[in-house]
């Protein structure tokens, strides 16, 4: 086969790439490791930044999240008994967020390939990329059928989330990981039941850390922070929202309708980036090149902050026969990505209990109270939930 782009990975990355390309008549094949369904079930978070709103606009796939996405003009964090709103209209120059899940922006983006003539393969296996660092590189696989199949093309996106196979193409001394881990995870639930407060609550509390957070009207998610060693097994419905209540302030405590999970699991803490994110006609995208702690609500928003780079530059080297224009796709990217990181991590640090150092604690108590209690701090926080804006593509 040959294509202009093969994408690997049909996670947000790959099919909102692909998407885009298509739209603009550069040819692209997306192959995936499993199957649509398992890529559906995973559970992600969807509070979407503007710039991922006006991407999936410009996608054409926007008529759902448009009826069904929460537009918030603000969170609120709660800390030392006390719960403080911040505005991020007011603070970020009338900026929103939208809450989707994740599920629902890939379940648009699947439908809109289906309805597409854009050729998707799923269930792959043994993907390897060939000649990244030349002008025709290549891909190899094997499909569910057990045939060897080969994709000539001009560029390789690699949307294959951590574990995939193009970070992994890069020769390691040609790249440099970046990591820091957290002695903590997430556990995550997700109940049909209406949301504690029309906007998501992150908060710190002697029992640690939480966040009431949701889906849509009638579907919510909530998190409490634990160590590595908690196994999700160990964790009944009845002692997950037990340990919810206990965290949360007195004030809000009896508005928590709890109701049987339909989802429950324990995520890792992780900060990581590689440089650089491409490698000749090898790029990486999102979860590929970049992981961080969901404190930020950040990853979904970094994979389509790489996807709007790669796009506008391959308009570039397909619409104005400018091919030198790859050259910036790491710099302009890690810029964005790096300032998002810093977040991420901020926020983690700020409403964790990571260390036992008093003076730590201290300096993480006067941090929350200087930033949720001034215009700058406000403006800081929302700046960055917000997200901050795509730099222009030369
Ligand atoms: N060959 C083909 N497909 C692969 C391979 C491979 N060798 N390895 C992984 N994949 C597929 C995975 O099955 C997955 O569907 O690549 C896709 C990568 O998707 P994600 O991991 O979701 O990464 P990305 O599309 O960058 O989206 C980032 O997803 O994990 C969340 O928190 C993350 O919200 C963020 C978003
Ligand atoms: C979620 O709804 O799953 C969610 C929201 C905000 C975050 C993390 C997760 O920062």
């Amino acid at each position: 086969m040959k294509t202009q782009v093969a994408i690997i990975g049909a996670g947000p990355s790959g099919l909102l790439l692909g998407q885009l390309l298509h739209n603009a008549g550069i040819d692209n094949i997306i192959i995936e490791r499993v199957t649509p369904d398992h890529v559906l079930s995973r559970i992600r978070a969807g509070l979407l930044e503007e710039g991922f709103v006006e991407m999936v606009k410009e996608a054409g796939v926007y008529d759902r999240m448009g009826k069904e996405g929460l537009v918030h003009d603000g969170f609120e964090i709660a800390f030392d008994g006390q719960i403080r709103r911040i505005d991020l209209k007011k603070y970020s120059g009338g900026k929103q967020v939208v809450v989707y899940g994740q599920t629902e922006i890939t379940k648009d983006l699947m439908d809109a390939r289906d309805a597409s003539s854009a050729q998707t393969v799923y269930e792959v296996s043994d993907v390897e990329i060939h000649d990244p660092k030349t002008d025709s590189p290549y891909v190899t696989y094997t499909t569910k059928e057990g045939n060897h199949e080969r994709i000539d093309c001009d560029y390789v996106a690699g949307c294959d989330g951590f574990h995939g196979v193009s970070r992994k193409t890069i020769p390691e001394n040609m790249r440099t990981e970046h990591e820091k881990l957290y002695n903590v995870g997430w556990l995550g639930v997700l109940s049909d039941t209406p949301p504690i407060s029309d906007e998501l609550i992150y908060g710190t509390s002697d029992r640690g850390f939480f966040l009431c957070s949701m889906r849509s009207e009638t579907r919510s998610r909530y998190y409490v922070d634990v160590t590595m060693e908690e196994k999700v097994e160990d964790w009944s419905d009845h002692r997950f929202w037990e340990e919810l209540k206990s965290r949360l302030p007195e004030s809000i405590r009896g508005n928590l309708v709890t109701g049987p999970s339909i989802e429950k699991s324990i995520a890792p803490l992780r900060s990581f980036i590689t440089e650089p994110m491409q490698y000749g006609h090898l790029f990486l995208v999102g979860d590929a090149a970049h992981i961080v702690p969901p404190t930020g609500a950040k990853g979904l928003n970094l994979a389509s902050s790489d996807v709007n780079y790669l796009y506008r530059i391959m308009l570039k080297v397909y619409k104005e026969n400018k091919p030198e224009a790859i050259e910036q796709y790491s710099k302009l990217c890690l810029k964005r990505i790096w300032k998002s990181e810093h977040f991420s991590w901020w926020m983690t640090t700020m409403l964790h209990k990571l260390s036992d150092n008093t003076f730590e604690l201290g300096v993480q108590k006067s941090e929350l109270d200087y930033f949720t209690g001034t215009e700058t701090g406000l403006r800081v926080i929302a700046e960055n939930y917000v997200g901050l804006p795509y730099d222009e593509v030369e």
